[in-house]
């Protein structure tokens, strides 16, 4: 199981030292919200960029914003090793996958909570990752819908069938509780923000994940 701790609930004032307290993960997950496609706004490609020398953690982008196409390209230069973009916020996801890969980046797309596994199937030989929402986009702190392990395993079942190579990514309310309802259903990379940074223990709280 790859953890992903979400620096959406780290301290930001001091956001080196705070991605030095999880330095053990292999991901670092970094939410990119615009107040637009989402009610919150967080952060762009210059703290990708200030961050990239700190960590040679997989940063693991995941947008939240409406014109997706107009700034991946700065957000792969920024040093993003995957992005993933919402289906329901581009017009043409052939385009925008075509886009992540001419710039060198693996290519996520990701479902909000209330969108079927069958909005993406049709994509699905074509990338790397799906993240499942499992709260809905803007914050952090949210608690786990559980119709989301239904999805996980509706995507299991679809990579099986396809056997192709996908990363399914679970983000939003995971915990020491959740993060089983997961794995069971096929999850491999678990996104998780207020439960391993609001801790005094965060490296604990992964290896609880785990
Ligand atoms: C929410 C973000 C998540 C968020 C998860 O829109 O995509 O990555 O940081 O936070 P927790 O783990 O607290 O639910
Ligand atoms: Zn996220």
């Amino acid at each position: 199981m790859i953890i992903a701790p979400s620096i959406l609930s780290a301290d930001f004032g001091k956001l080196a030292e705070s991605v030095a307290l999880v330095k053990e993960a292999k991901w670092l997950h970094i939410d990119i919200m615009d107040g637009h496609f989402v009610p919150n706004i967080s952060i762009g490609p210059l703290v990708v960029r200030g961050l990239r020398p700190y960590t040679t953690q997989i940063l693991d982008t995941h947008l939240m914003i409406s014109n997706a196409n107009e700034y991946i390209p700065q957000f792969i230069k920024a040093g993003s090793d995957r992005i993933t973009f919402h289906i329901e916020a581009v017009e043409d996801p052939t385009v925008t996958i075509k886009l992540i890969r001419e710039h060198g980046a693996k290519v996520g797309i990701s479902i909000k909570p209330g969108t079927p596994v069958s909005a993406v199937a049709k994509w699905i030989p074509f990338i790397d990752q799906i993240l499942v929402m499992s709260v809905e986009p803007g914050f952090g702190g949210q608690e786990f819908m559980m119709n989301s392990s239904l999805k996980i395993m509706e995507i299991n079942d679809l990579r099986k069938n396809l056997n192709k190579d996908l990363l399914i990514v679970v983000d939003g309310g995971i915990n020491n509780i959740t993060s089983k309802f997961c794995k069971e259903a096929g999850a491999d990379v678990l996104v998780a923000g207020s439960y391993i940074f609001n801790s005094k223990d965060p490296k604990e709280r992964m290896e609880s994940l785990r």
